[in-house]
Formats: C-alpha cells, structure tokens, sequence
C-alpha cells in the first residue's frame, strides 16, 4: 500500500511527520503537505481504473475527486467519505474568447459546477473527510466568501458545526446567504479576509477548531484531482498552459502538485505551464515574480471589485512559487476593467462565471499581447466561481447605459409594450 506522510514544504527543511491535524511544520513554522511514496502502478491500470469507474453508481465512484483515490492514499481504502458528487466538471471550448485573447485554442474548465458552485468543493471533500477520521466537531475558516459556503455544506453533511470569519461588507451576499443555509454561524470581522484570517489563525488553537482554509494540506490533496480530470477529458494530453485566478494561492499550488505527481507516476509525459492571474489591487505574488524577488511583499490595502480574490497576504505563496518554478510558469495582473471586460467576452460563449475566474481571460489575452503566449497555443483556463455567486456584480456592470443587456419597466398594456420595444429598435 501507497505510505502516506506529512512533509514541510518548506525546500530548505522538508521534514517528515506522520499524518494527524498539523498544519504547519513544527522544526521552521512552514506549511506542510501531504506527500507519499506511491505504490508501483502501471500508468495504463490506472488510466483504466479510473475509467471503468464512471459506470459505476458507488458514491465514491461518481465523486470527481474520489475516483481518483490512488492519488489519495492518505485515506484508507474501505474508509468512509463525505461526498456530495463534487467534480467531474465540464471542459467547455470558447472560441469567440479564445480569439478576442490573441488567437489561442481555448477551452474553459468549470468548476462553477460544482455542488456549492466553486472549486472549493473538489478540496473540501478531501478535507472535511480527514476531519472526520479526526472526530473533529467544529471546523471554522476566514473566507472571501466560497470556502465558506463549502465548509458549510460539507460540516453538515457530516455533522460537524461550522463557523466562518468574513471581512465585514466584502463578502457576496449570495456567499454568505449560502453558508447561512447550510446552518453555519457567521463572525464579521475586520475589512479584509488577511485580518479575518490572521485572527482566526490565531484563536483557532486557543479554542480548539479545526482549520479549512487551504493551508490545511487535505484541502490541496483534493484540489490537485482538477488536474487528473482536466487531463483525463483530453485523452491525457497536456495543454500548452493552465491559467488559474490567484488569490490565497492554494489552487495554483494544488494542481501543479497533481502535475507532479502525474508526471511522477508516468501519466503525464509534457508538463503544461501553469499561468497564476491575479487582480491588479491584490497581486502581492504578481509584484514579487515580475521584479524577480525571493520574498513576498503583502499589500496591506487588497482592492478589487473581484471580491472572491481580495487577498494581500497569500499564505500559500512559497508553495505557489514552487509550482510555477516546476513548470515554468508565468504570471500576470489585471485590472477590474480588464476582468469586466473579459467576463463580458465570455458571456458572449455563452459561459457565466464570477470576476474572479474572468480575470484569467483577462491575463490570458494580456500575455498574448505580451508575446509570453503564442498565437494557436492550447490553453485551458479554470473558471473557479458560478455565475451566481456575485448577482451584485452584474447588475451594477448592467446597470450603465453602455451595457447591450439592459431592463426597462413597461405599463402592462400592449401600446406601452410597443413604445418600448420601438425605443430600443426590436420592432
Ligand atoms: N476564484 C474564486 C471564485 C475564489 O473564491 C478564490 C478564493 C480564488 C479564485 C482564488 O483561489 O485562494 O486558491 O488562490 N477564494 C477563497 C475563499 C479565498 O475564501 O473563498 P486561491
């Protein structure tokens, strides 16, 4: 059997611990990760098992995340699961953006269909699972809004209660509207998710809870099943580049993770190049890759009308640094024109999403236009966040007169109906 253990991710350190509730490494304070020696499995048995999987009707089987469970040794096979049917997410092609970006074969990977419409689902399983190896009864996170909803629901499929921290006024109403359905409790606190998570941080071992942000390592171990499945519905051929939105950078972290391993375990011949977009108020990790520096600089002042990706103090940013070293990534910000503006090009796909996941079109076509990204390359984008997560956003984008959708009010006779439609040329 595959042995499992945690391991600082820190490259200076690296030292092993076994598996149990620890986030950060108790020799240098780093963040750990869940790493295995993996059993010898042929790469053609593999590919098979995980195929012959989708007819089955097994809980496990249909989750996305958990019929890639060779990846996941850190569970005991037979071991019982919290799954809502999370992942297998569609791979959808978007010409019209693929062209408006610079001329690229795109396709985009929704993960806005997810059970709680985010990515976050694809870890959460993972991590809510552990959990409850753990008996653990309280599971709380800082949140800009999506980890939260997922804690939520998945706490309560197994039972746990669920506690979130929010910065006060800056998390969707749709986000929070969730979480409070699935009967999680809600602390506003502080103006940005980096003060809500810094305290938290720092009461969570006083009180005991159990924490689900993504520096917990069973979170990443599920996120990084995006890049088995994203491989998996391209008949296991690599795309040129995967453009993922960066916030706390536990997304970007987690797949070229799952890379690794493919590559390691013989399913992955050419490593595609991982591309970290970040927004252009809350892009600490952008500032410190582009001037070449070693150390993060946090913003103390995150401002992006991508709320989702409002973070100016990534936790996640050695291990994200990592990742694009490994496969010679790239990195870019954009503007919350730009991201608007790549949102709208997406609509027109007729692919809805959240800001946040917009802005990778958006750095898509800035690299383009940079020369970075070749004209024809094959490039999958990762959509983090449903359409619905943010309403606010698109009414207030809808509401100027520039906007070709628009809303008028008529009298409900048909002679004002007619008036209407004359005034806006659809007669
Ligand atoms: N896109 C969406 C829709 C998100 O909700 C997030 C993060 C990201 C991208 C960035 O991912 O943090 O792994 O780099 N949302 C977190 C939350 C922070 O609390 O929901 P990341």
């Amino acid at each position: 059997m595959s042995e499992s253990f945690l391991q600082c991710a820190e490259e200076s350190c690296q030292t092993r611990q076994p598996l149990g509730g620890l986030h950060h490494c108790g020799v240098c304070g780093g963040l750990l990760e869940v790493n295995y020696d993996f059993d010898q499995v042929s790469p053609e048995s593999l590919r098979r098992i995980w195929a012959e999987r989708k007819m089955s009707s097994e809980p496990a089987d249909r989750s996305g995340v958990w019929r890639f469970r060779e990846l996941l040794p850190f569970l005991a096979p037979g071991s019982p699961i919290i799954t809502l049917g999370e992942g297998s997410t569609p791979m959808v092609e978007t010409p019209r953006t693929g062209a408006w970006a610079g001329g690229v074969g795109l396709f985009v990977k929704h993960q806005g269909n997810n059970p709680t419409g985010s990515f976050k689902d694809v870890g959460m399983t993972a991590c809510i699972t552990q959990a409850a190896t753990q008996k653990v009864n309280v599971v709380a996170c800082a949140s800009t809004g999506n980890t939260s909803s997922s804690m939520a629901a998945y706490a309560s499929r197994a039972g746990m209660k669920a506690i979130l921290f929010v910065p006060a006024g800056a998390v969707s109403a749709a986000k929070l509207a969730q979480a409070m359905d699935f009967g999680a409790c809600v602390v506003e606190v502080g103006d940005t998710f980096d003060r809500a998570f810094q305290l938290l941080s720092e009461i969570a071992s006083e009180i005991g809870f159990y924490l689900v942000n993504s520096i917990n390592p069973f979170r990443i171990e599920g996120q990084k099943t995006i890049s088995a499945e994203l491989l998996e519905q391209r008949g296991w051929r690599a795309p040129d580049f995967i453009i993922v939105p960066g916030g706390n950078l536990g997304n970007v972290s987690a797949i070229g993770k799952g890379l690794r391993e493919l590559r390691d375990l013989g399913l992955l011949k050419k490593v595609p190049r991982l591309v970290v977009v970040q927004a252009a108020g809350a892009n600490p990790f952008y500032n410190m890759i582009s001037a070449g520096s070693r150390e993060l600089i946090p913003e103390a002042n995150p401002l992006t009308d991508a709320t989702a990706i409002r973070i100016g103090n990534p936790a996640n940013w050695r291990k994200a640094r990592r990742a694009l070293q490994w496969t010679n990534g790239l990195c870019a910000s954009v503007t919350d024109q730009e991201i608007s503006e790549a949102k709208a090009i997406l609509a027109g796909d007729g692919v809805g999403c959240e800001p946040a996941s917009a802005a990778t079109a958006a750095g898509l076509r800035k690299l383009c236009r940079a020369g970075k990204i070749e004209k024809g390359a094959d490039v999958v984008a990762i959509l983090t966040g449903n359409q619905l997560k943010d309403t606010d956003y698109i009414l207030k984008r809808h509401s100027n007169e520039n906007s070709t959708a628009w809303r008028v009010r008529a009298e409900p006779t048909l002679s004002d109906l007619r008036r209407v439609l004359q005034a806006h040329s659809l007669t």
